[in-house]
């Protein structure tokens, strides 16, 4: 089984950013914990700032692997690009966030990867990856 995480733009962040929303672990020991937990997977992570190179991630995975996990972050709210690019690929995506994003601002409301998600989880902090992966399994 082969999965990988995609994180967006200021993901790269966590442990630092808003941590009363985000937490203070950073992803490089989270994605650690999770390389624990999930021996059986063969898991990789990629994260970018630039809408375009998560564009061409998706298309460079999106044939070949068993699933995929993308937070999105802004752009998933702004980007047709990644939406299309979720509809365009035969590899499942779970949409995850970590925050509630329902119990924020309107604008975090409307997502452009649900509608062609698998399935969406998201509120339940960086635990919002583990049940992703474990949906997969
Ligand atoms: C986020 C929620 C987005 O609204 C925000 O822009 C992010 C992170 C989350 O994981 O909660 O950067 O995707």
């Amino acid at each position: 089984m082969r999965i990988i995480i995609i994180n967006g733009p200021n993901l790269n962040l966590l442990g630092k950013r808003e941590p009363e929303v985000y937490g203070n672990k950073t992803f490089e020991d989270y994605y650690s914990e999770l390389q624990f937990r999930f021996k059986e997977v063969e898991l990789e992570y990629y994260q970018s700032n630039i809408e375009g190179e998560l564009i061409s991630k998706l298309q460079e995975v999106g044939f070949e692997y068993d699933g995929i996990v993308l937070n999105a972050a802004a752009y998933t709210h702004t980007s047709v690009g990644i939406g299309d690019a979720v509809k365009a690929i035969e590899t499942p995506v779970v949409e995850v966030h970590i925050s509630n994003t329902h119990k924020r601002e309107d604008f975090r409301h409307v997502s452009y990867i649900s509608p062609n998600a698998k399935g969406v989880i998201l509120g339940f902090g960086l635990q919002s990856y583990d049940l992703a992966i474990r949906s997969f399994l």
